[in-house]
């Protein structure tokens, strides 16, 4: 009996006088807390029952049981009222008996479990001694590009950063290899039955590569519309049989697959789907790497003699000792969780190791606002003592671990006495945590378009830490819902760096919060951004009844689902919780135990913590090529465009792009647009003499605040063009993917001339300007340099010709922009038709009104070029730097030049 109600003798009273059928009502909801509503509804409905006995009773009324009866009314109706004040306020100090967490933690049978120590040497590398000449990349066949697996199979990749090349099943296979070098390490095929059924020609190339390279080929039975009894696969000694219902799926301990993940255990239940495949071998090249039992009644071929149902092979390994190639054939797609880490293991065994990811994972558990929460809501003595046994817990799994505690001073003591004595004990245990500085307020750092106060702030929660003695070195902070770190606040920067030496935060926002597989980190003002992923748990999300999905969904996101996955995809993770997930129903704490012991009881995965700034060079360490940030258009995301100042406009961004190349006539293409009343161009840069120069350089890294602080916010932004001309983005690597990441929209203009005539000017260019290699080498010995040449002239070499690369380079523009963005100029027609050029841009930029260039542009004879007309003798030339005197190219360059190009 709960001790809320055994302290009150009325009540005990009354449930001597109700019939027994009612008693086990209140005590089923109260024992197996289900949801507050219902209990409610069972006192109530309790308490009827109660009423209509004695109303019963009371036919043979004397004043004695009158009084008893008026009596017990009473009690009645005070248990009534305790009873409904509990229900409705949980937080009322009399429930101690909420203090029990609700949730007990998910009970496993799991030998890892119950193993003292996990062996985890004895899993197999994978990796081969030959040195084998493949790319550490996937090959995947699908169906149609729409088609569900395939999208599947690409998103897990995805996650799991392993390179691949998707190719459409046709008559034509993709070119294999490159030299001597195979460019596939495993040949995935969505639907096995395309690969059995290729045409001969195709198939013997493949396999001769396969055999060649030693690449193994994983393939999906595809789900059949008849049902296949015993079937065989073509050209193999395998049978199949289809459209399957199945349940408790367990894998081959014996099996060298598998190394990722862990035999051993059964997934007990139904399997999702009811068509699988399963397979019956007849070769002993074939061994099962997983198998189920049948949920219905079997045909003859799966039945043993004995008339006992036989173990249902879903996943089988093909050792290669038939035709030569290693496979894995997989009896369903990717919908059953425990496939997508199969698969994860067949691409590093049939890849021989060559894609193979790392056995550690990295856990990080924040709670971000450990003082913010309201009244009622906050963590109380008895969860802190649970945090403590909770944290002691994981220790064992997770060695290192520690909950990060995040502060926001401002909000200390401001629960409940109870509430305020947990702080207390809270500040007991300061250093069995770590922790990590809030704001002070809780205010979103966007919020602050003054530097000097976003700054007194976070120097508030300084001291409100130095007083506690909470430790101020960590080194890592969090902002309130991620405000200010991406999109970048560069006050935020700048203060973080300045007040609490911030190296390493972590956010859910960048690029995207959504899909969470592409959440990527970078490093602005040398302070390493994170991924974070969700858990599901949010400030409000306190209560089970509250998760989203139910209790239910919480186990299914442990148990293999979207938690649990985040685990083994992310090498390294950093969760965010908050202060109410840890009090109430514990939500947090029942979560990471359940999922880290699933982790442990399905996978081989070390699991450990240790501090964020170990965590972010770590990070960086394994994927540098996220250094660097790329900048999105914040306007182009509802979330980000809510944590962005209001005082910041997306307005102030080019519409259009002047992409180059040098000396092709960018600069009187500039200044004609700049003609135009419609059209402002940037303003100068004073690093750069006019060009920004911000997608392809040092620029990019000032961040978007410092670009867009060149342009004007536009008066009327649907009549008015903005546009940025840099004519070095043409052949920049980086350019248009960063570009486009900014400026999807926009438009780009480019003016071409011939290759060997832009070489030569820019070569003139370089001479006018002193170059030293420029002047002490002629035209032709810099376009004839050679590898053994010196250091400075294959440089000058490759500067002055790998521009004119122009179909190399207008490819990568188009793999970001399509073609309808792009407008290609012919130089020749700009210098000797500007009108005409200038009323075709018009068009393509649907500009309006059109501007008049007749009226504006004349030819200078003096100048040989077209010039600005000031008045009717005057015009407005380009400088002495553009239309230069120069020796005519010598006819062996240009024969050269005209023959590479
Ligand atoms: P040269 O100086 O070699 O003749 P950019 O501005 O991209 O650096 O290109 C410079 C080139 O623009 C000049 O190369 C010149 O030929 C060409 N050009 C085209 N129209 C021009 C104009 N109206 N005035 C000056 N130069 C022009």
């Amino acid at each position: 009996m709960p001790s809320d109600y055994a302290a009150d003798d009325g009540h005990e009273a009354l449930l001597e006088t109700c019939s027994d059928s009612t008693r086990p009502h209140l005590a089923s909801g109260w024992v197996g807390a289900k949801n507050r509503w219902r209990k409610r509804q069972d006192g109530q409905r309790w308490l009827s029952v109660c009423w209509h006995r004695l109303v019963q009773s009371c036919r043979f009324l004397t004043t004695r049981r009158f009084l008893s009866v008026l009596l017990v009314l009473i009690t009645m109706s005070i248990t009534y009222n305790i009873v409904i004040f509990y229900f409705e306020n949980p937080v009322f100090p009399i429930s101690s008996a909420w203090k029990e967490p609700r949730l007990l933690p998910l009970q496993m049978t799991c030998s890892a479990l119950t193993e003292t120590r996990r062996n985890l040497s004895k899993q197999p590398e994978h990796r081969s001694m030959a040195k084998l000449r493949i790319d550490a990349k996937v090959l995947l066949f699908v169906e149609t590009i729409y088609s569900r697996l395939g999208r599947d199979i690409a998103e897990l990749l995805v996650h799991n950063r392993i390179k691949y090349k998707v190719d459409v099943v046709g008559k034509s296979l993709p070119v294999l290899t490159n030299l001597d070098k195979g460019k596939f390490a495993v040949i995935v095929f969505e639907n096995l039955t395309k690969y059995l059924t290729m045409d001969n020609w195709n198939r013997e190339l493949l396999d001769k590569y396969c055999r060649e390279y030693g690449v193994g080929v994983v393939g999906f039975h595809p789900v059949s519309e008849e049902v296949l009894i015993g079937s065989q696969l073509k050209g193999f000694p395998i049978f199949v049989h289809t459209k399957m219902n199945l349940k408790n799926a367990a894998l081959n301990p014996a099996s060298n697959v598998l190394r990722l993940t862990r035999a051993g255990e059964t997934a007990w239940g139904n399997l999702p789907g009811n068509d699988w495949t399963v397979f019956a071998p007849n070769h002993s090249t074939y061994e099962p790497l997983e198998w189920a039992s049948p949920n219905s009644e079997l045909p003859s071929p799966f039945v043993s003699d004995h008339g006992a149902a036989r173990l249902l092979y879903t996943v089988v390994q093909d050792h290669g000792t038939y035709d030569g190639i290693q496979r894995v054939l997989f009896g369903s797609g990717l919908g059953f969780w425990l496939h997508r880490l199969l698969l994860l293991d067949a691409l590093t065994h049939l890849s021989q190791g060559q894609i193979s990811l790392g056995l550690n994972r990295y856990v990080l558990i924040d709670i971000d606002d450990i003082f913010v929460g309201e009244k009622g809501t906050r963590l109380k003595p008895p969860d802190v003592e649970a945090l403590l046994s909770s944290q002691k817990r994981l220790q064992a799994m997770v060695s290192g671990f520690k909950f990060n505690l995040g502060f926001s001073g401002m909000y200390f003591h401001h629960g409940t006495d109870e509430e305020n004595a947990g702080e207390d004990l809270l500040m007991e245990h300061i250093d069995d945590f770590s922790w990590f500085s809030h704001m002070w307020n809780h205010k979103q750092p966007h919020l602050y378009d003054n530097y000097t106060h976003l700054e007194m702030d976070m120097k508030l929660n300084k001291n409100f830490a130095t007083e506690k003695n909470i430790p101020t070195d960590s080194g890592y902070s969090v902002a309130p819902h991620h405000a200010g770190v991406y999109p970048v606040h560069e006050y935020l920067y700048e203060a973080w760096k300045k007040v609490w030496n911030v190296k390493v935060t972590s956010t859910e926002e960048y690029p995207h919060l959504r899909p969470a597989r592409l959440r990527r980190g970078f490093i602005h003002r040398n302070i390493m951004v994170l991924p974070r992923q969700t858990c599901g748990l949010f400030t409000h999300t306190y209560l089970i009844e509250k998760y989203p999905g139910g209790r239910e969904k919480l186990d299914e996101n442990i148990q293999g689902g979207e938690l649990f996955q985040s685990i083994v995809f992310n090498p390294i993770n950093i969760f965010m919780t908050h202060m109410s997930n840890y009090g109430n129903d514990r939500l947090a704490l029942y979560t990471f135990e359940s999922v880290l012991k699933f982790t442990q009881c399905w996978t081989n995965l070390r699991l450990l913590s240790t501090l964020p700034v170990e965590l972010g060079e770590k990070y960086f360490q394994m994927f540098p090529e996220e250094e660097d940030p790329i900048w999105g258009n914040p306007c182009d995301d509802s979330r980000h465009i809510k944590t962005w100042s209001h005082n910041k406009t997306c307005q102030q961004l080019p519409n259009f792009l002047v992409i180059g190349p040098q000396k092709t006539g960018t600069t009187a293409l500039y200044s004609f647009l700049s003609m135009h009343p419609n059209i402002n161009s940037n303003l100068n840069s004073i690093d750069t003499f006019e060009e920004i120069q911000f997608f392809n350089g040092k620029n990019y890294y000032r961040g978007l605040d410092w670009y867009m602080g060149f342009f004007p916010v536009p008066i009327n932004s649907s009549s008015q063009y903005l546009f940025e001309k840099s004519a070095t983005y043409f052949d920049g690597e980086q350019v248009p993917k960063r570009a486009h990441a900014l400026l999807p929209q926009a438009k780009l203009v480019t003016i071409l001339i011939s290759p060997a005539k832009r070489a030569y000017s820019w070569y003139q260019h370089m001479r006018a300007h002193g170059d030293q290699v420029a002047l002490n080498y002629s035209f032709y010995e810099v376009i004839t340099a050679s590898e053994s040449s010196n250091r400075p002239l294959r440089d000058l070499r490759n500067r002055c010709l790998l521009p004119g690369k122009y179909s190399q380079h207008l490819e990568r523009w188009l793999t970001y922009y399509s073609s309808s963005q792009l407008f290609i100029i012919d130089g020749e027609e700009l210098r000797t038709a500007p009108v005409d050029v200038m009323n075709s841009v018009q068009k393509f930029l649907k500009i309006t009104p059109p501007f008049d260039y007749a009226t504006h542009l004349r030819f200078d004879k003096k100048k040989g070029f077209y010039c600005q007309i000031i008045n009717e003798d005057k015009t407005k030339c380009l400088g002495r730097s553009k239309g230069r005197k120069y020796p005519q190219m010598d006819e062996r360059s240009l024969k050269l030049l005209q023959v590479r190009s």
